[in-house]
Order: C-alpha cells, then sequence, then structure tokens
C-alpha cells in the first residue's frame, strides 16, 4: 500500500486494484472504492454503515473516541455559549458566521415566513386527537410539496433559499398546530415581534382567554436545546433525506422522510424512549434490576439515552444539557427534580459498571434533554418533535450541499443477494 493509495488484490483472479485513498481536513481518511467494482466485479459490504462514508461533507464533523462535535469548524461548547439557534441555522446553511447585517436579513427572512396556509391547517382535523404528533408533523410536512410547488425548481439557487427559508420557519408552526389539535385548544398564530423560541413558546402555550408571559429561561433552554440538535453529520435521518432527495424529489418530501426516520426510538424517539423509562423505574432502588435488564441478552430491554454508534467517550451535547438542567430545574423545575435526581444515580451506577466500560456506552443527546423539555411543560409525545424542529436546520443544509454537488448521483446501494438461484415457476396444481 503507497501512501495515498489502497492496494486490494483479488484472490480469485490475482489482479490487483489501487485505490485512491482521501484525506479529510480532521478525522480518518476514506478509501475511494467507487472504481471497485467495474474493476474487480466485487461490493463491499457495510450493513449499518458503520466503515462507510456515504458522501463529502463540510458541515459537521465528530471525533467519536474524543467527544468532539464541531459545525463549520466551530466546537459546539463555543456555539452553546455564545450563539442562538438561528445563528447557528444560518451558519450550517451558509458555512460562514453572519455579520450583524446578514443575521439581521436572516431573522427577518424567518419571521416573514412563519404563517402556514390555513388550509394546511384543517388537514390537522382528519387526525384523530390521540395521533402521535410525530404522524402528524411528518404528514403535514409531507403535505407543503403540494403547497409551495412555486419554488420547487431544486436546480434553482433563488427556490432552494426560499425553500430552506419556508420549512425552518414553518416546522415550529406545524408542530404547535398538532400539539393544540391533541388538546383541542385553537390554534395560536405566530407573533413575528418574537425571537424563534419564545414565538414557538407563545404557539404552544399561549390561549386566547389569557395572556401568556414568556419566560426567558425557557426561551433560552430551548434555544440551547435547537442548537445542539441541529445537526450531526450522517446519521440516520440525515442520510434518509439525503437519500430520499437524490432521486430530484421535492425536497419536503425529502424532509418528511427524515421526520420519519427520526421517529425511531433508536434514534430520535430515544428522548420521549428516555422518559418513560426513568418513569417506570420511577426510584433510585429499583436503578439495578434496570441495569441488570439492560446488561442481560435475552432481554430486549436497552438503557434508552445510552450508547451511539459514533462517540465511544461522552456525548458533548449531553453534557451541556446536563449543565442546563440544573439551571432550568432551579428556575422552573420543581415537580421534575426526583426524575433528574434519578437520571443522575443511573448515569452514575452505569458509568460505574463492567458492562457499559467495555462497551463504552456513554449518556447521549437524549439522555437529559427531556427532562428539560418536561420542565417547560411539554408532554412526552413532543420531545421529539423539538428535535425534529431543530434538526430541520441540518436537514437542509445537508440536502442543499448534496443538490449543489457538481459529483452528486442518484443514491443506490448494491446487496448481497442470498436468496434462492434460479429455478423455474411452478404451477399451482402441481405444488
Ligand atoms: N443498553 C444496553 N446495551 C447496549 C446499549 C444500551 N443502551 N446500547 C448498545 N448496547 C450494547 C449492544 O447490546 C451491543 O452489545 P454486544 O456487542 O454484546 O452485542 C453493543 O452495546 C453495541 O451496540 P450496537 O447496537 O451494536 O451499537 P449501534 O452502534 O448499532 O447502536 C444505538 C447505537 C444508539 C442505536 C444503541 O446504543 C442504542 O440502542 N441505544 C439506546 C437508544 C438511544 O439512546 N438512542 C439515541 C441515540 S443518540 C441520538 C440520535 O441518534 O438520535
Amino acid at each position: 500500500m503507497s501512501q495515498d493509495s489502497f492496494s486490494l488484490k483479488n484472490p480469485n483472479n490475482g489482479e490487483t486494484t489501487d485505490l485512491q485513498v482521501r484525506s479529510g481536513t480532521v478525522g480518518p481518511d476514506v478509501v475511494d472504492i467507487r472504481k471497485l467494482y467495474a474493476s474487480q466485479g466485487v461490493f463491499t459490504f457495510d450493513p449499518g454503515f458503520a466503515a462507510t462514508a456515504s458522501c463529502e461533507s463540510k458541515i459537521t464533523y465528530i471525533d467519536g473516541a474524543q467527544g468532539v462535535l464541531m459545525y463549520r469548524g466551530y466546537p459546539i461548547e463555543q456555539l452553546a455559549k455564545q450563539s442562538s439557534f438561528v445563528e447557528v441555522a444560518y451558519l450550517l446553511l451558509y458555512g460562514e458566521l453572519p455579520d450583524g447585517e446578514q443575521l439581521a436579513a436572516f431573522e427577518q427572512s424567518i419571521r416573514l415566513h412563519t404563517m402556514i396556509n390555513e388550509t394546511m391547517l384543517r388537514l390537522f382535523n382528519g387526525f384523530h386527537y390521540d395521533a402521535h404528533p410525530m404522524a402528524m408533523v411528518a404528514g403535514v410536512v409531507g403535505s407543503m410539496s403540494a403547497f409551495y410547488h412555486d419554488t420547487t425548481d431544486i436546480y434553482d439557487q433563488r427556490h432552494r433559499d426560499i425553500f430552506a427559508h419556508r420549512i425552518i420557519a414553518k416546522i415550529p408552526t406545524i408542530a404547535a398546530a398538532a400539539y393544540k389539535h391533541t388538546l383541542g385548544q385553537p390554534f395560536s398564530y405566530p407573533r413575528n415581534d418574537l425571537d424563534y423560541a419564545s414565538n414557538l413558546l407563545h404557539m404552544f402555550f399561549a390561549v386566547p382567554a389569557e395572556t401568556y408571559e414568556i419566560d426567558p429561561v425557557a426561551a433560552e433552554a430551548l434555544d440551547l436545546l435547537f442548537i445542539l440538535h441541529a445537526d450531526h453529520e450522517q446519521n440516520c435521518s440525515t442520510s434518509t433525506v439525503r437519500l430520499a432527495g437524490s432521486s430530484g424529489a421535492n425536497p419536503y418530501s425529502a424532509i418528511a422522510a427524515g421526520i420519519a426516520a427520526l421517529w425511531g426510538p433508536a434514534h430520535g424517539g430515544a428522548n420521549e424512549a428516555v422518559l418513560t423509562m426513568l418513569q417506570e423505574i420511577g426510584s433510585v432502588d429499583r436503578i439495578e434490576t434496570y441495569v441488570a435488564k439492560a446488561k442481560d441478552k435475552d432481554d430486549p430491554f436497552r438503557l434508552m439515552g445510552f450508547g451511539h454508534r459514533v462517540y465511544k467517550n461522552f456525548d458533548p451535547r449531553a453534557t451541556l444539557i446536563r449543565e442546563a438542567c440544573h439551571k432550568v430545574l432551579a428556575r422552573l423545575g420543581r415537580v421534575d427534580t426526583p426524575l433528574f435526581d434519578l437520571a443522575l444515580r443511573l448515569e452514575e451506577i452505569a458509568l460505574q459498571d463492567e458492562y457499559f466500560i467495555e462497551k463504552k456506552l456513554y449518556p447521549n443527546v437524549d439522555f437529559y434533554s427531556g427532562i428539560i423539555y418536561r420542565a417547560l411543560g411539554l408532554p412526552t409525545s413532543m420531545f421529539t418533535v423539538m428535535f425534529a424542529i431543530a434538526r430541520t436546520v441540518g436537514w437542509v443544509s445537508q440536502w442543499r450541499e448534496m443538490i449543489a454537488d457538481p459529483d452528486g448521483r442518484i443514491g443506490r446501494p448494491r446487496q448481497l443477494y442470498t436468496g434462492p438461484p434460479k429455478r423455474d415457476y411452478v404451477p399451482i396444481t402441481e405444488r
């Protein structure tokens, strides 16, 4: 193997192929296998994509061993402390931090797109009151392709910008409409004098009969959670958005596909599952039983909010959210403090356990986020919706990068076929 190529010998015919090795700015090198099938007639096999770089990207970087996360090169800790969600959205979309004028123009554009078509509101009446909000949000976001076909020429830069601003602005409005539908309360129209997080709180919690005071601690906590969830390189839902979008599909449909993928409990649905698990555990003296269940190979139970495909160290987002929990609960929490104490103790016990140490299982972003969402007054069924609102920014940024890539092709993986070889059809009377 030379320094910049990787030689692969085919044992069947003895032929060698030199595959190019490419280096990123940071992170492991990749072996470019694109010519492997043409030259050797073999595929690579990597179900779950644990050793596959599916694309080239300049957006987000993760070092799982060191517990590092950066958006466009900026460490998540710095963005969490100094930035805002809307500024982070600009950074992820356009690659650089905005100056004052650029940020003001971007914020204004997002504000001007917060309302949704009134007909779209009526779609909610087609859902039963107890429909899961993720099902409603995925459905209604998918329906946006039927409302905004004036700007879906994906090869037009202006159309792509309008799509991006529209979906980022409207997804909180759609989420709030889903929430109000489950409660049977009237929908609250957006207030464009408010910042992104405050407007969301207003749309969720304001009712026409009363004045709603936005708590700045709640808005700040929400903004922080949104920054931390905004992007996470080629995770399951983002890869879904890229794959769906690679066919040239309407971008709203690609985002709806991402929302559907996010819902699973191994991915964004874990924040809801963590709260359910903590409530089920109920008290510190039952933790050991649940840790034992998680370790039992014959029991499907897993400690929700623990483990990550990439992080084999602390998830930096979990560390930041745990810090924020202290502040939020001190101010708003009261009833949820015992749940937070239980989570802290569970983390402590799991991190001292040989099973979790050996498998490098640490708390992930979803372990503590639900405690904050609950303290803000959100029901568990809305937790993954909150994740989807924030991650929309990442999905859109990754989709834009993919569409603008001149080397972009439709995503079309191959397989190792292990089904029956060719056989002849047998008429039903002879079977
Ligand atoms: N509890 C108990 N054992 C676990 C856990 C857990 N939470 N996570 C992984 N393991 C074990 C697993 O059984 C396996 O053991 P063995 O090697 O003996 O078969 C080993 O650790 C490796 O697990 P894996 O399933 O092969 O790892 P993966 O990279 O395919 O899965 C994961 C990653 C996040 C899906 C998994 O850790 C998990 O199911 N965690 C719980 C759900 C969760 O918190 N998901 C949120 C992820 S972060 C946010 C997001 O992505 O949206």
